[in-house]
């Protein structure tokens, strides 16, 4: 199963301007620490890596208010960075390596860069490739602070239909009703290319007739001039 083996943060929320570890060994992990400590940050952070652009899921009024901002220290440009390192050994994120590490950078202009593997990509592509592995942020992957109390108290089909998003049927109806698309698609440009195909094939026969009239004429002409000379009238 495709899990996150280790986060690296710079510059994001409470974390200064030093790069920040928090290695996830297999198993339940646990975060500890006094209230405000950014325990929280940290599931924000990866929310952040793995593509969120919704403030207040993060918990902020704007995304620029997560660019880290207590550090006097610091002169140079403000730029918030997460990378969030899967284990791929599976091979459930269509990419052939065993570690594929998301990050994204963030500048003061609120400008972001997205890379796979240290190589710049684009939002989507990286969406894509978590959606098919089912680890995106939007499938309870990222279960934030209210959300369990607001679970238990759906109804049976609201349960349903979260349970078919965990397990990533969604990605899969989708798809279909996509192929469906397609092949709705494909039968009308049959009809429409037999129909052109009824069209031709009377003009064929038209035209096959009119060549058989004017050979026939061609014929008579032939042999009436045959025997006009004949006749030595001509
Ligand atoms: N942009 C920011 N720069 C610096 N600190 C921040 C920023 N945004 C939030 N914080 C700090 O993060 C802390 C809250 O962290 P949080 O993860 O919610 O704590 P908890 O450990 O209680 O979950 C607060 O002290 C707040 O000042
Ligand atoms: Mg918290």
């Amino acid at each position: 199963m495709v899990h996150i083996r280790k986060l690296e943060i710079f510059g994001f929320k409470s974390f200064g301007y030093k790069n920040t570890l928090v290695n996830f060994e297999p198993g339940l992990v646990a975060i500890s620490g006094a209230n405000g400590s950014g325990k929280s940050n940290i599931l924000d952070a990866i929310s952040f890596a793995l593509g969120e652009n919704a403030p207040k899921i993060m918990r902020v009024d704007k995304l620029r208010s997560l660019l880290h901002d207590v550090d006097n220290a610091h002169h140079g440009a403000k730029i918030a960075r997460v990378s969030c390192h899967f284990d791929n050994s599976d091979r459930k994120i269509p990419v052939d390596s065993n570690t594929v590490t998301i990050t994204r950078e963030m500048d003061e202009s609120g400008e972001n860069i997205y890379y796979l593997n240290q190589k710049k990509v684009l939002r989507n592509h990286i969406l894509d490739l978590l959606e098919i592995a089912n680890c995106g942020i939007h499938k309870l992957n990222i279960v934030q602070q209210g959300t369990i109390t607001r679970i238990s108290e759906f109804n049976s089909e609201e349960r349903r239909r979260i349970i078919e998003d965990i397990i990533g049927l969604a990605y899969f109806d989708e798809k279909k009703t996509e192929a469906l698309k397609q092949l709705d698609e494909a039968d009308r440009r049959l009809e429409i290319a037999l129909a052109r195909m009824d069209e031709i094939k009377k003009r064929i026969d038209e035209l096959e007739e009119e060549r058989n009239n004017q050979l026939r004429y061609d014929f008579l002409d032939q042999g009436t001039e045959e025997t006009l000379c004949n006749s030595g009238l001509k």
